[in-house]
């Protein structure tokens, strides 16, 4: 089968297209024919080991994982012995961090792992991003413990992770001030959010009003810049570890004093939270966005494009029309 390869960490033209075999299928595992997948941020960081101590997970030396990519949605072509939730047939979708494998024609995925039929009515192409971003999100929004009702700001409402978080919390009912720029206000409107500052017009840290919780999720603001955005005892999240690695070493200490605190939760994924996000896109409450599809055999400049800092929301790589 066709794959994404990488045996090197570097920039994006370390991956090439090879021939790699097809994945065996284990007892409890499903084989998943991928229609479509995404590069995200996330590959993005496995492929060039950023940050560098990534490199104890992935390979001191060089990539143990070859083959990146995610999020994914296919068709279930195999299913091992042990398989009682999923057939042959299924359309399915979601995202497997840890063993990646979906920059391939075919790849297989855990009974139990994050996955879940399709919402019906989706293609694989807009069910792809639905997992990424958005799994970021709902981690941020479940450790702030955010409830209807308050007031949250999203720093850098347009990436895969903001434009999740935008929509994800309107589904909660909390009131969204976003902060994006100027090309993407009706965009980031149209996601609910109630107000929207545009950061190239105005400096978001100067808002008068004052939120229950501050999340960036471009990762390009601090806690001390945003501090006074946060009602006393309100909370900053943030999507990265901060310019000089703090963001981690605040949520350890700032909980255990009065105040505003700090949160910097791990990522969890599991197969209820992909089941989350179904019945949230069924309801009409989430929908990924996607910025531009290239096809497999195109994904180093897919690599290249996401690298830019400039994506809106995700970019989707159609393994289908490589096939
Ligand atoms: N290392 C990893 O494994 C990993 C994985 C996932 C996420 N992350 C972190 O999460 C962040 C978000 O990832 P993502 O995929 O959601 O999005 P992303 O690709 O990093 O974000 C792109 C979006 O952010 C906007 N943006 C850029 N600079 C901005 C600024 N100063 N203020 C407001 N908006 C700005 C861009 O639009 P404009 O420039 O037009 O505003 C673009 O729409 C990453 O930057 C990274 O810090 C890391």
């Amino acid at each position: 089968m066709k794959a994404a390869v990488h045996t090197r960490y570097g920039p994006p033209d370390v991956v090439r297209i090879e021939e790699v075999d097809k994945p065996a299928v284990k007892d409890d595992e499903v084989l998943v024919k991928v229609h479509a997948t995404t590069v995200n941020r996330t590959d993005c960081g496995f492929r060039a080991a950023k940050p560098l101590l990534l490199r104890f997970l992935t390979g001191l030396i060089r990539p143990k994982i070859t083959v990146l990519g995610n999020e994914f949605a296919g068709l279930v072509e195999a299913v091992g012995p042990s398989v009682t939730s999923f057939k042959a047939g299924d359309r399915v979708f979601g995202y497997n961090e840890g063993p990646f494998g979906a920059h391939a024609e075919y790849m297989s995925v855990p009974e139990d792992g994050s996955q879940a039929t399709m919402p019906d009515g989706m293609t694989f192409e807009e069910a792809a991003p639905s997992t990424e971003g958005s799994h970021y999100a709902l981690t941020f929004i479940r450790k702030a413990r955010i409830r209807g009702g308050q007031d949250v700001m999203v720093y850098g409402a347009t990436g895969a992770i903001g434009s999740a978080a935008v929509q994800l919390l309107k589904s909660l009912g909390t009131t969204v001030t976003a902060v994006c720029d100027t090309r993407n206000v009706e965009l980031v409107k149209g996601l609910g959010a109630d107000r929207v500052i545009d950061y190239t017009v105005e400096d978001f840290t100067a808002d008068g009003q004052r939120y229950d919780v501050v999340l960036d999720a471009v990762g390009k603001s601090t806690f001390g810049r945003c501090r006074r955005l946060l009602k006393p005892g309100g909370t900053y999240l943030s999507s990265d570890v901060g310019p000089w690695w703090q963001n981690p070493f605040l949520a350890a200490v700032t909980p255990l004093l009065p105040g505003r605190k700090v949160r910097f939760p791990i990522p969890k994924h599991d197969q209820a939270m992909v089941l989350y996000f179904k019945r949230l896109i069924e309801n009409g409450e989430f929908t990924p966005v996607i910025d531009r599809t290239y096809p497999l055999d195109r994904i180093v400049e897919a690599y290249q494009y996401v690298e830019t800092g400039q994506k809106i929301g995700n970019v989707v790589i159609s393994v289908e029309s490589s096939s």
